[in-house]
């Protein structure tokens, strides 16, 4: 349990819910999502909110055994936000009245304008001169009678009740989603409600480290801490903390498995163990890896390969490690946010490509995971707070399986080699222009197709590739990044020149859907 404030948001399934979480925790409150099936008057008690908010959801109020929150929230003296239907919700529960659907719902952009009467909730808000703020609004029922004690403080065309209050309580209830982007002064409203709520913005990371630190060594003790280490912002993060609060009872293990960018291992083991002193063991397992998936061109049978020997080869140094009781995994908050499923109970979300899964049952292990209250944005806080170079927080994801799913077809140690050159000079051109963190993720695959082309006086036969770079938000869909083309035009130049093997760039303007972002 942390020493912050903490605010309760109670999950009705919204899509958006992550969203209000993540708003909150920018202005510096601790907040944590829960299903409201889990949210009982004992886990209230445990809780001790400071403030709640009601999420939105898909279902409609008017239905019997709809999802309600307890009846003890409104008695806790605390401020609640109902939004969306946690407003229907709140004004039911409280002897309002709510109707379904009938006819058209109203889903998208509308505009409200306040009524006469000012509320703090509201600070900041209608003062661009148009009287009216945008808020982005999806619901089918609305509130027909609003409960007694509250008051309408703004109105929209189809939601006559868009800001209701009870000042005396201290429950608001908007119609509209203030969480999302298309609310553009919503951060704002938020804002103004956890002052009145009395949050002090006392989740700062600087505070955050101390404490995660003192709490792994209560975890820990002196028991010895293994952690795979890939070079990815999660695992180094974690394995700067860890490191942070035990220091040599941490070893992580780096998997070499040949499929790794240009200098990438030495970069990584040179900085971990070289420049921050922290035990690492170098596995160098290249012909094993190499050895294995040689003559095997399916994506997933890549995958497989890949997956097993990597637990295998962990497994192996693990086991050499004397003492060890502890995994460290660099678990984030979105992957143990436990998400409101309408067909059985709440439903855990799991990475499905974790590294090491499986692997601390069958080794005996206890999980120790320190970032398992932080969303990604505060993890590469928490990186820069621990002094991690800023070129390793703001990397760009990279596979587990590397370079094999950048190879189309048969991976061969020759055209890994040129893969790497050609990568190494399309992120140095990215780098260059000032491009790299505008792109979610950059890179090159080489095609299994070999080209003519004439250099010099000679012809060529060589391998062609594809260059790779997209916009996202969390990998799920993309965006292909609209170079210029004469950024194309100099990056194709200079891999042609720079990179013997390649005779041929072309860009990749797939989104994803249809494409995904790798090749593979
Ligand atoms: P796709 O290609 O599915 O990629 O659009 C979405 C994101 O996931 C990464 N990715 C993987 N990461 N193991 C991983 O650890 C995998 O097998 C894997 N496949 C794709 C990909 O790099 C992108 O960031």
């Amino acid at each position: 349990m942390t020493q912050h404030d903490r605010l309760l948001i109670i999950d009705f399934g919204s899509q958006v819910t992550q969203l209000i979480a993540r708003r909150l925790r920018e202005l510096d409150v601790f907040c944590e999502i829960h299903p409201y099936q889990n949210v009982t008057d004992a886990f209230l008690d445990a809780f001790a909110p400071k403030a709640i908010i009601f999420s939105g959801g898909p279902d409609s109020v008017t239905r019997a055994g709809s999802p309600r929150p307890p009846k003890k929230a409104y008695e806790l003296g605390v401020p609640i936000l109902g939004i969306c239907y946690g407003q229907q919700v709140m004004m039911q529960d409280l002897g309002g009245k709510v109707e379904a659907r009938h006819g058209s719902a109203e889903f998208g952009r509308a505009y409200v304008t306040p009524s006469d009467d000012r509320i703090d909730l509201l600070a900041g808000w209608f003062l661009d001169g148009t009287g009216r703020e945008q808020v982005w609004m999806s619901h089918g029922d609305h509130v027909s009678e609003i409960a007694p004690g509250f008051e309408v403080y703004a109105t929209s065309p189809g939601a006559p009740f868009a800001i209701t209050a009870d000042l005396n309580r201290r429950f608001y209830a908007v119609q509209f989603h203030p969480e999302v982007h298309h609310t553009p002064n919503g951060r704002t409203l938020y804002e103004n409600f956890i002052r009145d709520a009395g949050f002090t913005g006392d989740w700062t990371m600087g505070a955050y480290r101390e404490e995660a630190i003192q709490k792994i060594r209560d975890q820990v003790g002196d028991a010895k801490v293994i952690c795979a280490l890939s070079g990815g912002v999660d695992s180094s993060v974690a394995a700067a903390l860890l490191h942070e609060a035990i220091g040599d009872q941490l070893t992580c293990v780096f998997v070499d498995h040949g499929l790794l960018r240009l200098n990438e291992a030495e970069e990584v083991v040179g900085m971990f163990r070289d420049h921050m002193n922290l035990r690492v063991i170098h596995a160098q397992e290249q012909d094993l890896f190499l050895g294995e998936l040689e003559g095997v061109s399916d994506p997933e049978t890549k995958r497989k390969i890949i997956g097993k020997l990597f637990i295998d080869v962990f497994q192996k140094y693990a086991d050499d490690i004397e003492g060890a009781r502890f995994l460290a995994q660099g678990t984030l908050y979105p992957d143990v946010i436990e998400s409101v499923s309408f067909s059985g109970g709440p439903s855990v979300t799991i990475k499905s490509h974790h590294n090491v899964g499986g692997l601390p049952e069958k080794m005996g292990l206890k999980l120790v995971e320190p970032l398992r209250e932080l969303f990604k944005d505060e993890v590469r806080v928490l990186g820069r707070e621990l002094g991690l170079p800023a070129s390793f927080i703001g990397r760009h994801p990279f596979p587990g399986p590397g370079l094999a799913i950048r190879c189309p077809g048969e991976i061969t140690r020759e055209k890994l080699d040129i893969l790497r050159k050609a990568d190494a000079v399309y992120i140095d051109q990215i780098r260059k222009h000032g491009l790299y963190d505008e792109i979610w993720q950059a890179f090159v695959a080489i095609l299994p197709v070999r080209t003519v082309g004439v250099m010099g006086d000679g012809r060529t036969y060589d391998y062609a590739c594809a260059l790779r770079a997209v916009t996202s938000v969390d990998g799920m869909t993309a965006d292909y990044y609209p170079f210029s083309h004469d950024f194309l035009g100099e990056t194709a130049t200079r891999i042609i020149n720079e990179v013997k093997g390649i005779n041929r760039c072309t860009y990749d303007i797939t989104s994803k859907p249809p494409g995904t972002i790798e090749w593979e």
